[in-house]
Parts: structure tokens; C-alpha cells; sequence
């Protein structure tokens, strides 16, 4: 191994994590890049061997990764005690404050032209390309609940703090503004697979999105500090919105949107109704990024009713393999400009096996997880 070397740590976790994390580090092996792959348990079933979610040489083994790549994780939805979600302790311990989840119906569209399943038709007449952008640290998962009353009355504590409400902000400010600049480049934007109408609403546009007329002191000073520091970018168009009649306009109107800024649970739920226009969870990728780490998880969960069947979409986890090479490139290590150019080579090879097929049962096709990484790796 070289001095350029890069530890990439997978957590495959629980279910269809175990199934698709292989395959994206298959896909990342195919590029001959110098990367050397370790591994670190995590999840459901760590705990019920381990008696814990996220043992400590886990945590180790991430904080010593150049990246992260990780699966999904099944949570029970019945409190069990000692039982704290890995992901959401990841996120909060390495201090990944931005989660990046963009959509955008280019792909939805390729899946469109055969009708294969409603959202894929939907996407046909909208031109989304959007990224929510958020905060992961704090909010209603920072983890401060309780039970009073014997157990009658429960209490989760909402956190918000102006410091982790203004870097988010400058994230997603930071982010559209790239992104605007891509778009005089003829970024994605413009591409002819997905030209703008008319109707498309001026970029770069940042849509803050809270509930202040209601929460008046938590998302009141999370609009109060997003406003401060919007004041910065005044090359920005910067909107508000309230969470609500974002659900709505994101299911209406989603091709108004550029780059969306929100609290944590908030932007949990929108990102999961924004993905529909990408095609689905199957492609939905997610970037969790720190001053220090980086960690890459598709949007999915561990997909419990179809795991062990060997039928779970890769592309998502693929997608994200994909975002963390871009992730290492933009920190101008030697050889940035190769890991960009996988991360790009990588996209386009899962696009042509979007376009041209196999296709997972979840985008209307018969084919198991291992020909779509076959497919992608003979793609590149
Ligand atoms: P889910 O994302 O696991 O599944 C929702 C539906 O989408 C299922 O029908 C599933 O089969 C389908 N699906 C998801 N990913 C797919 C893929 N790659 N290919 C084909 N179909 C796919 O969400 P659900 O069912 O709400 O949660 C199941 C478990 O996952 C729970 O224990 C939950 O706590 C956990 N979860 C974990 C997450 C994480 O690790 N970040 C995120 C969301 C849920
Ligand atoms: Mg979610």
C-alpha cells in the first residue's frame, strides 16, 4: 500500500445492508484505485450479539477512515433497553452535521419512458433536481427523552442551537451556490436530459424550511439564525417556508426547488418524500459530512420484508460509493482528479444499467442484486 492509501470502512449493519454494501464495494474495487477496505459490525444484530449497537472498536475504526461507507440498520420500533440507534450516534459522535440527500428525476426519467411504476411516470412531467440538506446532530434526535407519570406521560426534549442552525444553513447556502455554478457550465441543470422550464423558479435558491408560527422557540431561532446568515449571500435567492406546505409543493411543484435547509427530523421525512422523484428508495443516496468524517449510507433502511432474498436494489448504495470518492476528491489530495473522475464513471455506469436494464423488482424488473453490480462493473 502506498502512502495514498485510503481506508474505506464498511459497516454493512442489518438486513439488505449486508446485501448491497457488498456490492458497492465491489464496484469501488472494479476502479483498481488504491483503496483498502476494512469492515466493523453495527446494528440490530451486533447488539444481540455484542449486547451493543456501536461497539467502541467500531467507533475507532471509523474515526481512523478516510470514509464511511454504511448500509442500514433495523432499529425495533419498541423501546428496548440499552438499545440506541447507531446511525443517529455516528452521526452526532463524529460530528457529521450536514446530511446531503439529493433527487433528481434524470434518472426517474430513464425509468419513465417504459411507464414502469407511477412515481417513474410522474417524473416524466416534472424536472426536479433538488438536494435537501439536513441537520443531523440535534432537534427531536438529539436523543433527550423520558417518561414521567409512571410511564403515562412521554417527553422528547427538541434541541436547537444557533452554532449547529447557522453551519447547516451555510452548508446548503454553500451548496446551492456550487451548484449554481455548475449550472453555467452546463452542469446538471442544464443537461439536455433535464432542461429547465420556463417555470423553473431563479437559482441558486435556498428554501429554509421550519414550523416558527407553531414552535415558536426552536424553529424560531433556527429561522432567526438561517436568516443572519443568508444575509451573507446576497447572490442567493433565499425563500422560508413552513414544513407543512413544503410535503405539499414537494408532491406539487417539486421542480421549484433547488436546495432545501431544515432541522433534523423535518428533513428526515421530505427527504423520503423528495426521493420518490429519483425513482425510489432503491437509488436514493445520502452523504453524512463533518469538518472531520465523512459517512455515505443510501436513504434505505434494512428492508426487512424482501432481505435475504438477494433482490435488493444496489444502486443506492452504489450512488453513494460513488459521492464518497467525490468527497475525497474535493479535499485536493493527491490524485483528486482521478477519484473524481471514478465518482463520474461510476455514475454514468449505473445510469446506462438504469436506461438499459437489469432492473431490481423494486423498478419493475426480475433481476437480482448481483447482476446489477455485474452490469455496473462491466458498465465501467
Ligand atoms: P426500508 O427503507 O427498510 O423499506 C421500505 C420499503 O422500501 C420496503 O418495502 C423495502 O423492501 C423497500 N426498499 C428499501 N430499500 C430498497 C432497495 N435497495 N431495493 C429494493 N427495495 C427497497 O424502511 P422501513 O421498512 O420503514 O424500515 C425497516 C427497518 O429499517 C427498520 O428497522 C428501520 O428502523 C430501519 N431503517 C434504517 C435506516 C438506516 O439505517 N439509516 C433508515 C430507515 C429505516
Ligand atoms: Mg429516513
Amino acid at each position: 500500500m502506498t502512502d495514498q492509501t485510503l481506508n474505506i470502512l464498511l459497516i454493512p449493519g442489518d438486513g439488505i445492508g449486508r446485501e448491497v454494501l457488498p456490492a458497492a464495494a465491489d464496484v469501488l474495487r472494479a476502479t483498481g484505485l488504491p483503496l483498502a477496505f476494512s469492515e466493523a459490525e453495527a446494528g440490530w444484530g451486533c447488539f444481540q450479539r455484542h449486547g451493543t449497537a456501536l461497539p467502541e472498536e467500531t467507533l475507532a475504526a471509523a474515526r481512523a477512515a478516510d470514509a464511511v461507507l454504511f448500509g442500514a440498520v433495523a432499529s425495533p420500533s419498541h423501546p428496548v433497553p440499552g438499545y440506541r440507534s447507531p446511525i443517529v450516534a455516528l452521526r452526532r459522535t463524529l460530528d457529521l452535521y450536514a446530511n446531503i440527500r439529493p433527487t433528481s428525476s434524470a434518472e426517474g426519467r430513464v425509468l419513465s419512458a417504459e411507464s414502469l411504476a407511477q412515481h417513474s411516470a410522474l417524473s416524466a412531467q416534472h424536472f426536479v433536481d433538488l438536494v435537501v440538506v439536513r441537520e443531523n446532530t440535534e432537534g427531536l434526535y438529539a436523543g433527550r427523552e423520558r417518561v414521567e407519570d409512571g410511564g403515562d406521560t412521554a417527553i422528547t426534549e427538541r434541541v436547537i442551537t444557533r452554532r449547529a442552525s447557522e453551519r447547516i444553513v451555510r452548508a446548503a447556502l454553500d451548496l446551492a451556490r456550487a451548484r449554481g455554478v455548475k449550472t453555467k457550465d452546463g452542469g446538471p441543470h442544464s443537461t439536455a436530459a433535464n432542461v429547465a422550464p420556463s417555470s423553473l423558479a431563479p437559482r441558486p435558491k435556498v428554501t429554509i424550511v421550519h414550523k416558527a408560527n407553531v414552535l415558536r422557540e426552536t424553529c424560531g431561532l433556527f429561522r432567526a439564525a438561517a436568516l443572519d446568515v443568508a444575509r451573507e449571500y446576497p447572490d442567493v435567492v433565499v425563500e422560508e417556508m413552513l414544513v407543512d406546505t413544503c410535503a405539499l409543493q414537494l408532491v406539487q411543484r417539486p421542480e421549484r426547488f433547488d436546495v432545501i435547509v431544515t432541522t433534523n427530523l423535518f428533513g428526515d421525512i421530505l427527504s423520503d418524500v423528495a426521493c420518490a422523484w429519483g425513482g425510489g428508495l432503491g437509488l436514493a443516496v445520502s452523504a453524512n459530512i463533518g469538518p472531520t468524517h465523512g459517512l455515505f449510507e443510501p436513504v434505505h433502511g434494512a428492508a426487512p420484508d424482501i432481505a435475504g432474498k438477494g433482490v435488493a436494489n444496489p444502486l443506492a448504495a452504489i450512488g453513494c460509493a460513488a459521492m464518497l470518492l467525490e468527497h475525497l476528491a474535493g479535499q485536493r489530495r493527491p490524485g483528486a482528479a482521478e477519484l473524481a473522475g471514478w465518482a463520474a464513471r461510476i455514475r454514468a455506469a449505473a445510469q446506462h444499467v438504469l436506461a438499459d436494464g437489469p432492473r431490481t423488482p423494486d423498478l419493475g424488473g426480475d433481476a437480482r442484486t448481483e447482476e446489477i453490480t455485474r452490469a455496473v462493473v462491466a458498465a465501467l
